[in-house]
């Protein structure tokens, strides 16, 4: 039979893939075998974020959202939610009045309310879990300074929690983040954690989105961040799983200063070279070994898309740039250390 990912991981963790909507929606049949054969959880990419499901207060646009959820009933997949109170892609509308000013508390509890019930009340019993708040925390551990954060405080989290467990309480709750390694944020995020539990409620896992570089993040302080969050009382999920195979001629470039990297026009090869993709895949490897070493508290591994050619990471600071941060490549083949993982268990 044909080798499988998720047979390989078995019941250590949920094998999952972030899902975008042509392949939740069946068009993207190469990718959808792919789905099929090597995860047994989805995520969505961007149908279920809120500038997608409610661009205008009081029109939900469910269509892409129903399909994905869908997906994943016809194909016994374990569908989690992504996100429900995010700073980022934020419909206009939700935090300020007609003339631009800053809502009320309580006109925007009540928003918050009303967005996140009718979503998760929508999927209620269909989807897993979700991603409530997304990106909350900066770097030395204090609260991002959001609309959400200006106009409510830190209360803003809690409600958030307490709305979606009101809407599905057999729901899992997630708080998710970026750059979990990094100690301040570390900080913040188990501070959070137990503050959550400490009003009595339901918090089950923290998402580390695991995006990564070829010389990031480090992994012991990866690892460290996955211990602390585990003593704090929830499980561990790495929710955005994907690192940039940068060309190391091109590390050092300020990819910010698109002018310069225009002048390298397109910076990634058309492959990239072997020396490359052999340490991408060396450093791959060592990060799974991690979440297997870590079984016990880790609860899910998503990758952030299917193939090379879907990622987010083709698209800043120009369009059309190649990168290859994804497990399968552009012909829809595993990458090496996949390969090699599927190759060892068929031969025991
Ligand atoms: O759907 C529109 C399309 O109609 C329009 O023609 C096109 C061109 O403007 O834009 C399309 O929307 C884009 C959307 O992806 C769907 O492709 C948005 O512009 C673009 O900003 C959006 O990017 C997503 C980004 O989040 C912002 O939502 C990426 O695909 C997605 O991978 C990325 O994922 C985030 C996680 O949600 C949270 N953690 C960080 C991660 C990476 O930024």
């Amino acid at each position: 039979s044909e080798k499988s990912l998720k047979e390989v991981v078995g019941d250590k963790f949920l094998m999952g893939v972030a899902l975008n909507v042509r392949q939740s929606s069946g068009a993207d049949t190469s990718a959808v075998k792919i789905v099929k054969q090597h995860f047994n959880s989805i995520v969505a990419e961007n149908c279920m974020k809120c500038e997608e499901i409610q661009p205008k207060e009081g029109v939900f646009h469910f269509e892409d959202a129903d399909r994905f959820v869908q997906f994943g009933i016809d194909n016994g997949m374990t569908v989690i939610g992504h996100c429900l109170v995010w700073h980022s892609q934020l419909p206009d509308w939700f935090c300020v009045d007609e003339k631009g000013q800053n809502v009320s508390p309580e006109k925007l509890k009540q928003r918050m309310k009303t967005h996140i019930q009718t979503v998760v009340g929508r999927y209620k019993g269909k989807v897993k879990g979700w991603d409530v708040v997304n990106e909350a925390i900066v770097e030395d551990g204090s609260y991002r300074k959001s609309k959400f954060y200006e106009i409510l405080g830190e209360e803003f989290i809690p409600l958030a929690f307490q709305y979606a467990h009101e809407a599905d309480p057999d729901a899992e709750l997630y708080y998710n983040d970026y750059g979990m390694d990094v100690q301040g944020r570390r900080e913040g995020v188990v501070k959070l954690v137990r503050s959550l539990k400490e009003k009595g409620l339901r918090i089950d896992a923290v998402g580390m989105q695991g995006h990564m570089g070829m010389d990031y993040p480090d992994i012991q302080k990866f690892e460290e961040s996955m211990l602390a969050f585990a003593s704090a009382g929830v499980k561990v999920m790495i929710t955005e799983w994907d690192m940039s195979a940068l060309p190391t001629a091109l590390r050092s470039a300020n990819i910010s200063d698109t002018v310069a990297f225009k002048k390298t026009l397109n910076p990634y090869p058309q492959e990239l070279p072997d020396s490359v993709s052999q340490a991408w895949n060396k450093r791959m490897q060592q990060f799974f070994q991690l979440f297997e070493k870590h079984a016990d508290i880790v609860t899910r591994v998503t990758a952030w898309g299917v193939t090379d050619s879907d990622s987010w990471k083709n698209d800043f600071p120009i369009r059309g740039r190649r990168d290859y941060p994804l497990l399968f490549d552009r012909n829809y083949q595993p990458k090496e250390f996949i390969q090699k993982m599927m190759d060892e268990q068929s031969d025991t």
